[in-house]
């Protein structure tokens, strides 16, 4: 895959979409993504959630993954047409060949500007696999990599 924006921390360099400083996607939400009540679709809604997740997912992973479970689903506010979705997450476990994220987003209201409310959070579960979609191990946050150093 390509090379991922970078910020330095310090001496650290941090990809700021992992480090949940960023979001992973950021979406506009629209009237053909609204249920038959007028409000935005949860199905819409987790979509974006896996969508995120699985950019997250692929940045750690540093390649294919798959959604394996998407669990512990919290609808906490509705989200209206015109509101700017954004989703986060963080990586908070990984296993041999998966990886567990906390995921979470939030509307910043269309009808009050400068109002974001966290809408929704879930867990997922993803799993890293190669070209054969066999599961293949997740790689230590330090391998090398073959993207350019900083700065570079
Ligand atoms: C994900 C998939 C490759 C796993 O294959 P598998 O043969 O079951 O692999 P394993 O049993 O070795 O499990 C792989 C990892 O997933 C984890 N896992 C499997 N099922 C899980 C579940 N329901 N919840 C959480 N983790 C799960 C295992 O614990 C293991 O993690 P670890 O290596 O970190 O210990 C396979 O189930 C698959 O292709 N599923 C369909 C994926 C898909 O189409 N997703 C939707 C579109 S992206």
């Amino acid at each position: 895959m390509g090379a991922i924006p970078t910020v330095s921390r310090g001496t650290r360099v941090v990809d700021p979409v992992l480090a949940g400083t960023e979001p992973a996607i950021r979406v506009l939400a629209m009237p053909a993504d609204t249920n038959p009540t007028g409000d935005i679709f949860g199905g819409w809604i987790m979509a974006q959630m896996d969508l995120a997740g699985g950019i997250l997912a692929s940045r750690r992973a540093r390649g294919r993954v798959v959604t394996v479970a998407m669990n512990a689903f919290e609808f906490h506010h509705p989200v209206y047409v015109g509101d700017l979705l954004s989703c986060y997450g963080r990586v908070v476990r990984v296993g041999r060949t998966s990886l567990t994220l906390h995921l979470e987003a939030f509307a910043e209201r269309a009808a009050e500007l400068g109002q974001v409310v966290k809408v929704t959070e879930a867990t997922a579960t993803f799993v890293a696999v190669d070209e054969q979609r066999r599961p293949r191990p997740v790689p230590p946050l330090d391998a090398p990599t073959d993207e350019p150093a900083p700065g570079a």
